[in-house]
């Protein structure tokens, strides 16, 4: 409608309209939702977390806007993945303000199921995915079953869902490999993308376990990445004493209170240990990755380094 004067009578607003994030809680109404997309020709990148978002998963759901027309991101705490002593109970469930950081980053939807809409005949009755070998050891020993759990969890979000890509982070490097796998083994139709991990100012990885660090256990843990990062440079120099800086990494971070889980210089696809290869087979990987996990309190934290070596 114009008034006498040609201005129009309802001021204008000047704000770009974006779509609501839609929120689906059940299979049956997710798989609705994706059909109408896929039936207009649109592309889906799927994002799996347990929620508490942090900027390392948002990076995740900005990388997936880029690859694909409709995100979706999963919030579910799975417990399938966790062992009887671990944090399934106490683990930050903030769905909420979760939603609402996926809102601003421009997610498509929100899929939060509960447990017994992902596993309703119980865990016991759940058929499940082990992915053989590179599931065993570093946190596979430490954690026996999580992969398990995390291949069977992340193989029927695959199979909800149905996305052209899935994003991961590659701060739990051995959970990409294990996912990598699976895809390959289980001949799923989906391209997965590794997203370098999102750390502090100090280089500290972002977990949603960082929550549970007082500010004095927060300083102790960002030595975990310099440590790493002069053992990558040893390494980047021609150092091939990979069982002395094993040993002195040990050493240094046990002397500042952190009790070990594992530290060690890794093949970066097989995970096999450098130490573990002839000399030969040492010289001819090109890329090693640095894998530690420990305990700085009673909080177990994992980081990770992926280092070129000199030819
Ligand atoms: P969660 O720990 O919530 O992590 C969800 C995704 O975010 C994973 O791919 C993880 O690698 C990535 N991520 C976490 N911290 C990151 C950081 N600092 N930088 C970049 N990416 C980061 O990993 C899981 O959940 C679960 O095991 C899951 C795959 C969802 C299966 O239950």
């Amino acid at each position: 409608m114009l008034t006498m004067s040609g201005k129009a009578a309802f001021p204008v607003l000047n704000i770009a309209l974006t779509d609501a994030m839609q929120t689906i809680h059940t299979v049956k109404e997710l798989r609705a939702a994706l059909n109408r997309y896929r039936q207009t020709g649109k592309s889906i990148a799927l994002v799996p977390t347990m929620g508490n978002l942090h900027d390392g998963h948002i990076r995740l759901i900005k990388k997936a806007n880029e690859l694909a027309d409709i995100t979706v991101c999963s919030i579910f705490v799975n417990p399938m993945q966790f062992g009887a002593n671990e944090d399934l109970d106490a683990y930050p469930r903030t769905l909420d303000q979760d939603s609402q950081r996926l809102q601003a980053a421009q997610c498509a939807l929100l899929f939060a199921p509960s447990v017994s809409e992902v596993y309703p005949e119980g865990l016991e009755q759940q058929t499940v995915v082990h992915v053989p070998g590179i599931s065993s050891h570093h946190c596979g020993a430490s954690r026996p079953g999580h992969f398990d759990g995390v291949a069977t969890v992340v193989s029927k979000l695959f199979h909800m869902v149905q996305p052209d890509h899935a994003l991961f982070g590659l701060k739990d490097y051995q959970q990409f490999q294990v996912i990598r796998k699976m895809v390959t083994d289980q001949c799923f139709d989906i391209k997965l993308h590794g997203v370098p991990t999102v750390r502090d100012e100090h280089g500290l990885a972002l977990s949603s376990r960082n929550g549970y660090l007082s500010p004095s256990e927060i300083e102790t843990a960002r030595h975990l990445y310099r440590q790493l990062s002069s053992v990558a440079s040893a390494i980047q120099q021609g150092s091939k004493a990979f069982t002395k800086l094993e040993k002195d990494s040990y050493s240094y971070w046990e002397s500042l209170g952190i009790r070990m889980d594992y530290f060690q210089i890794c093949h970066y696809q097989t995970l096999q240990p450098m130490t573990e290869l002839t000399a030969a087979e040492q010289e001819s990987v090109d890329h090693c990755v640095l894998l530690v996990a420990a305990f700085v309190g009673n909080t177990r934290l994992i980081d990770n380094l992926v280092t070129n070596r000199p030819n």
